[in-house]
Order: C-alpha cells, then sequence, then structure tokens
C-alpha cells in the first residue's frame, strides 16, 4: 500500500447500521510497520488506527484489510494469507500473528472457508481470462475455434472499456468493484488518473496488485489448465501500472468518503453478492455528481450467494436487466446499453463457460 492511500480511504466500521468513514491513520504500539525494501513508500505489513471510532485494521502483503470484522476475516483465510505472505517474501510478523491469534481467542476453532474466489485454482482462471489471449490459448484445430469464430472479434474488456470510454477523462479518480485479478483496474488506469480496486478476496487482491504493482512481489506467469493435474505455465505480459491501488473491502461498505468518485465500475459482481441493492447505493454515494456507473452481469442469480428477497428483477415476471435499468434510472441518466457482452472463460481444455453480459453505463444526476 502506497502512503497516498491513507489520504483516500476511510474507516469502514458500521454503528447501527451507519458508517463511521473515520480518517485512518498508521500506527499501532505493538506492530512496528514493514516496507517494502526497495520503496520506503511501500507499506507491506502495519496496522491502521481510526481517529474516530479507534478501530484496527491490519495491512498484510501491501493490502489494507478495511472490512467491518477485520481480526475474524484474517482468521477465516489465515492459511491462505500466511501462505501468500510466505511466498511474496514477506512472512506475517510474530506481533502479527500473535495478535491475529488473540483477538480470535474465543473464537470457533478455525476451518477455512469455501469461498471460490480465495481458491487457487479459480484465481487461475482469471488470470487466464483476464490477461492471456483466448485465441491463443485455444489449440490449432479445436473445433470451439469454429463455434465462437463469428462471434468473438473482441473479448470482454474491449467492448466493456469501449463503451465506457467517451465518458472518461484523464482527471478522474475511477474504482472498480470485485475487481478479481485487477483487469479493469488496468484498463480504467489508460484513461484516468488513479484507480482503486476494491476485492473481497484476499488471494485474487493480493494477485491483482502483484500483477498491477508488481509489490510485494512480481507474478510473471499463470497456470493454464489442461486436464486434471495437466496445463501449461504460461507467461504473463507486462500489466504493471502507476496509478493503480488494491484494497479489500466489500462492494456494499466502501470504505470511501461521498463525492469522491469520477467513475465506479461494476463489472460481473451484482449477482456474486449478498446485498446487490447496497452495492449500487454505495456506488451512488461515492461517485460525485454527473459521476459515471458502469455495470455489467449475466445476472446468474443463486439464493447461494444472494437471498432471492434480495434479487434485483429475476423473479416475479420482471427480468433482471428492465429492473436494474428501472434502479439506476431513479438517480441516474442511462447513456449507453448493450443487451449482450459476450464472454469465454477457459476451464480447461473441454470445458469453457460462455456469459452474455447485460452492460449499462450511466450518468450520476
Ligand atoms: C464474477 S467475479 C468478476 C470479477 C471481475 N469484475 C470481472 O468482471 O472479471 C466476482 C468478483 O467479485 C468479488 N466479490 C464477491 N463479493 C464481493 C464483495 N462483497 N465485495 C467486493 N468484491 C466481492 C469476488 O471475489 C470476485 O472476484
Ligand atoms: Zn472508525
Amino acid at each position: 500500500m502506497q502512503k497516498f492511500v491513507l489520504d483516500d480511504i476511510c474507516c469502514p466500521a458500521r454503528m447501527e447500521g451507519d458508517a463511521c468513514h473515520g480518517r485512518l491513520v498508521l500506527g499501532n504500539e505493538t506492530v512496528t510497520p514493514v516496507h517494502a525494501r526497495q520503496d520506503k513508500d511501500e507499506l507491506v505489513e502495519g496496522i491502521l488506527a481510526c481517529q474516530d471510532c479507534g478501530g484496527a485494521y491490519p495491512v498484510l502483503c501491501g493490502l489494507p484489510i478495511l472490512v467491518t470484522d477485520p481480526w475474524h476475516y484474517l482468521w477465516d483465510r489465515y492459511d491462505t494469507i500466511t501462505g501468500l505472505a510466505r511466498e511474496a517474501g514477506f512472512p506475517v510478523g510474530q506481533t502479527m500473528d500473535q495478535l491475529i491469534r488473540t483477538k480470535n481467542a474465543d473464537t470457533a476453532p478455525r476451518t477455512e472457508k469455501e469461498d471460490k474466489y480465495e481458491s487457487l485454482a479459480t484465481t487461475h482462471e482469471y488470470l487466464a481470462v483476464h490477461f492471456d489471449d483466448f485465441w491463443r490459448t485455444l489449440p490449432e484445430g479445436h473445433p470451439f475455434r469454429a463455434i465462437v469464430h463469428d462471434h468473438y472479434g473482441s473479448d470482454f474488456y474491449s467492448v466493456a472499456v469501449g463503451m465506457l470510454e467517451p465518458f472518461l477523462d484523464p482527471t478522474m479518480l475511477a474504482l472498480d468493484l470485485g475487481c478479481s485479478v485487477g483487469r479493469g483496474v488496468y484498463e480504467l488506469a489508460g484513461h484516468c488518473k488513479l484507480v482503486y480496486g476494491v476485492e473481497f478476496a484476499f488471494r485474487s487482491a493480493s494477485v491483482a496488485r502483484r500483477v498491477l504493482r508488481h509489490f510485494p512481489c512480481p507474478m510473471n506467469d499463470y497456470w493454464l489448465k489442461f486436464d486434471g493435474d495437466i496445463g501449461e505455465k504460461r507467461l504473463l505480459p507486462d500489466f504493471s501500472r502507476d496509478n493503480v491501488e488494491i484494497v479489500v473491502a466489500s462492494a456494499a461498505n466502501l470504505p470511501f468518503s461521498p463525492n469522491s468518485f469520477g467513475v465506479t465500475n461494476s463489472w460481473n459482481i451484482i449477482d456474486r453478492l449478498a446485498d446487490p441493492e447496497g452495492t449500487i447505493a454505495e456506488q451512488e454515494r461515492v461517485l460525485r455528481p454527473e459521476g459515471i456507473l458502469s455495470l455489467t452481469s449475466p445476472y446468474n442469480w443463486n439464493t447461494a450467494l444472494t437471498g432471492r428477497k434480495r434479487w434485483i428483477g429475476g423473479t416475479k415476471g420482471v427480468r433482471t436487466a428492465d429492473a436494474i435499468r428501472g434502479r439506476i434510472l431513479q438517480n441516474f441518466e442511462i447513456l449507453d446499453e448493450k443487451a449482450y457482452i459476450p464472454w469465454i472463460f477457459w476451464i480447461f481444455e473441454r470445458f469453457f463457460e460462455v456469459f452474455f453480459a447485460h452492460g449499462l453505463i450511466a450518468r450520476k444526476r
């Protein structure tokens, strides 16, 4: 985490539903901040303290953990996080480790949470779809080539960015919600002054930061699965950007002040969230007047992720695209819309997923 981030983030604590949004400062008497070896501005590990409510938020692997219960969050992902920290060459410090244990002393014995977005396999699937070229991964003579040939000239990101580009400018502060391994953040960074990626899964956030910032260490390759354990290590092109940062936070409880951003993206996350309405409301809150919202999704509602009562459409005869459009129109003017943006995911050599996302670009009134 670069030091300037402290000027933009704020406390995510909730008190009886209201957010604290107090100023965060670096400091805690027990944990000494650890900086990257080559760059004193890069904080790898430390504690951020809220000047209003006194809440404490750890920074690990260069990522501030800005969630409402950060110690529990770390406990749920302890093996993943300590493993990633070791891999990056900055193992979790003894004092921080002790603090995580003390804070969770009364918590039930630890069981690593089942979150597909924390898994290594899913992270590598996202690295493939975000950063590799679909046509290069597909072997010559593979029958899928002929099936998609006429319909997949541009990947999802080219289409989504193409829709947004006319409304971006180089003075803008941008936010990409549920950024996964970071392609949306990379794309926005080419058009905006500074981009924050918000991601709830620690592994995805950490990989995004390694791909985009090369900190705490670079991510140069990934694993493309062919079949079972068989696959190939593929080199990643250089996707580094100077003007990006990643924070661990929830899209439904953003650690940013109102009216901060010129543009917010939520690409393919609304149907993955417990609180889709909260996420739209949060985007509205952090966008400045006239700010631009970009939303895409295939609306693949799943009750395991989003209780049916929280779906926006997709029930009682109302199509989700219509319900989402109606919701956005309450406080936005729609600038562009596409009914179907295709997206192909490589899962393995004989298994692909194909989505058609609905896409909207809107301006806050
Ligand atoms: C389907 S993926 C989409 C990723 C990326 N936006 C894209 O279009 O490729 C959904 C992402 O949302 C993240 N996510 C899930 N719940 C979240 C939350 N409450 N806040 C932020 N991100 C979340 C997941 O970890 C995952 O990376
Ligand atoms: Zn606070």
